[in-house]
């Protein structure tokens, strides 16, 4: 099943109060894109990783050894929203791909083996994402009012990579622009749909870069693998 990732960069990451788009922000001497590229590379199921820049980027961020793998496909410009820099990181990919991951590049220490794991959910059920049952009680609040508290057992928190048969993201994409509808994620998309979207569990590592003091946190993962 020939299979293509998206390295979705294109974000400013403003909450990181940094110059450089955030994915070009280093943490142990490499780019969270570098690492998040070399990370997709390395698993056996995908064909193809496709990183999406910021507009204005030109080109990669400095790194000597991410940007020379035979996987590696030419990046593309992404757009204002997270979701057109879906929309044009596919609109890159070879006509051959069949399955494509969606990938943050802020979600840097995702493994090759629970990425292995959620792409080969999608094979099987046409799409699926990384995601971990959420430990805190959720609200659903308006204001400052709790309007509903679904139940925890059924709560679980996204991740990415979510990974779709192609044809359905590209449908979802499509709907989406139609109903004028912004999704938080890919999945969202393609559940609007009435299509159903497995679960995989995913690895409390996997977090979000978003925030000043989750570089920090990811310098004690990289620590703790030997890697720092
Ligand atoms: O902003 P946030 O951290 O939720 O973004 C998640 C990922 O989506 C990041 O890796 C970011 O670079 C990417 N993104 C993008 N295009 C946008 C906005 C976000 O590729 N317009």
């Amino acid at each position: 099943m020939t299979t293509a990732a998206l390295v979705l960069a294109a974000g400013r990451g403003e909450r990181l109060g940094r110059k450089e788009p955030k994915a070009f922000v280093g943490l142990c001497g490499r780019s969270l894109l570098a690492r998040s590229v070399s990370a997709l590379c390395a698993v056996p199921e995908i064909d193809w990783v496709q990183p999406v820049l910021p507009p204005d980027a030109g080109q990669l961020p400095a790194d000597e050894t991410a940007w020379i793998h035979p996987k590696l496909l030419d990046p593309v410009p992404g757009g204002d929203e997270r979701q057109d820099s879906v929309r044009l990181g596919l609109s890159g990919l070879p006509e051959s791909v069949e399955f494509v991951a969606v990938h943050d590049a802020a979600r840097c220490l995702v493994t090759p083996e629970s990425v292995s794991a959620v792409v080969r959910a999608a094979w099987t059920g046409r799409a699926a994402l990384l995601a971990s049952p959420v430990s805190d009680t959720i609200k659903r609040v308006q204001g400052r009012q709790v309007i509903e508290t679904p139940p925890r057992s059924e709560c679980w928190a996204a991740q990415t990579p979510q990974v779709f048969a192609v044809d359905l993201l590209r449908d979802a994409l499509e709907l989406a622009w139609n109903d004028v509808f912004l999704g938080t994620d890919d999945a969202e998309l393609v559940e609007r749909m009435g299509v159903p979207v497995e679960v995989v569990l995913g690895e409390s590592d996997n977090f979000k870069i978003t925030h000043p003091e989750d570089l920090a946190r990811a310098e004690r993962v990289l620590a703790d693998r030997g890697e720092a």
